[in-house]
């Protein structure tokens, strides 16, 4: 299939399948850019682009490849004029990640490094990294700079600081090279149509998506992990933020890259507790969400929570959505999807 003569332009997303790359590519085809998609789905689905598609009203081009197959990478730069990529596939459980550290170097840095080597070779030097909150550890109570040092604390949030020192360095030999990494912190919440959303397969991690499979009852209740936090209720902060508002970051970094690496925090600067987010979910689904204080969760910090000023100041991103609207617009999707997507 061939992209449309008149897209903004053409961009590449790597697991565009995925919770953000989903949201990320409705952004992009709103505003005219075509979109080509490589997933290898080994934790999404299909149906989520064909959801997108049903979004915006227009096609993208998805090809199933795992992003370290340099021969099927090629042949899809081959087949489209690809001005800029955006590189989301990785894996992200961080728990998963102390269990299998080389399966996570391997596809996160590996899945890079094999990226990059095709985008030079194929002169496509635009690229948006999808980096995380987890590379700065703990916040130790204020809101974290990019100037923050990197204190990563387990094999997940390594392979993202690996990546963006990778990126850094090939910057550095490629001038060439513009490119931006983005740290955002909790991505959460879904588009408001409830047609696309989070919908993680196999086992669950992260707490929102525990709080909309509780609310739809396919799991009794939920564990707060600690509850003797130095945090207000006692229980860890983080700062949620809307994957609309993430997706949207995105397309602004495409439209203002310049040459060099430059590091940007995507976050909201607000707070919220576990135990406010299980309050919020309930008020929104109307649901109880029964709940369990229980030990730490082996690895967390007290609190994360983002200054997103150097963001807004450079580019006029500021997220606006609370946490509130995330959880009624996670609660649409869960409801229309009670047992995630099709497939
Ligand atoms: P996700 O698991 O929903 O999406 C990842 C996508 O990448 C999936 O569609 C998966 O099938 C695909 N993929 C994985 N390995 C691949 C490979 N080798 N080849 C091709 N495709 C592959 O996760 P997400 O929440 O959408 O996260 C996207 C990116 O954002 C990741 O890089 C993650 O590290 C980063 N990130 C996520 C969060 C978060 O909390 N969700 C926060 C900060 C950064
Ligand atoms: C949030 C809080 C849990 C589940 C992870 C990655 C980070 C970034 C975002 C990718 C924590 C608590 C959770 C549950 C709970 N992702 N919790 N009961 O750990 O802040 O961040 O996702 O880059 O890198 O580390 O997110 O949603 O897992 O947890 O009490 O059943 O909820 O202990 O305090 P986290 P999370």
């Amino acid at each position: 299939m061939t992209v449309p003569e008149d897209a903004v332009s053409t961009v590449l997303v790597t697991g565009g399948a995925g919770f953000i790359g989903s949201h990320t590519c409705v952004e992009l085809l709103d505003h005219g850019h075509a979109v080509v998609v490589v997933d290898d789905h080994s934790t999404s689905s299909p149906a989520a682009l064909d959801a997108v598609q049903s979004l915006s009203g227009r096609r993208l081009t998805a090809y199933r490849a795992d992003l370290r197959d340099a021969t099927a990478l090629d042949a899809v730069f081959g087949a489209h004029r690809i001005d800029a990529v955006i590189h989301f596939a990785a894996r992200k459980a961080v728990g998963e990640s102390i269990a299998m550290p080389l399966e996570y170097y391997d596809i996160n840095v590996g899945g890079t490094v094999a990226l990059l080597r095709v985008m030079l070779a194929r002169g496509v030097h635009r690229l948006v990294f999808s980096s995380s909150c987890s590379i700065y550890g703990d916040g130790g109570g204020h809101p974290l700079t990019e100037d923050d040092p990197a204190r990563p604390t387990n094999p997940y949030a390594r392979s993202k600081w690996m990546c963006e020192q990778v990126i850094a360095d090939t910057v550095h030999r490629h001038p060439e090279l513009s490119a931006l990494a983005l740290r955002y912190f909790n991505p959460a919440g879904a588009h408001p149509s409830g047609l696309l959303g989070e919908d993680p397969r196999g086992a669950l991690h992260n707490l929102m998506p525990y709080l909309m499979q509780v609310a739809v009852g396919r799991r009794p209740r939920i564990e707060v992990f600690g509850s003797d936090y130095p945090t207000p209720d006692g229980t860890a902060v983080r700062d949620y933020v809307h994957v609309v508002e993430i997706a949207e970051g995105h397309r602004m970094a495409l439209e203002r890259l310049r040459p060099g690496l430059r590091v940007l925090n995507l976050g909201t600067g607000v707070g919220t507790s576990v135990l406010q987010l299980v309050e919020a979910f309930a008020e929104a689904s109307g649901r109880k969400i029964p709940y369990d204080l229980v030990a730490r969760r082996p690895g967390d910090v007290a609190e994360l929570v983002a200054d997103a000023g150097r963001v807004a100041g450079e580019w006029g991103w500021r997220a606006r959505r609370d946490i509130g609207e995330m959880c009624r617009d996670a609660w649409r999707f869960q409801q229309l999807h009670p047992e995630g997507y099709p497939g």
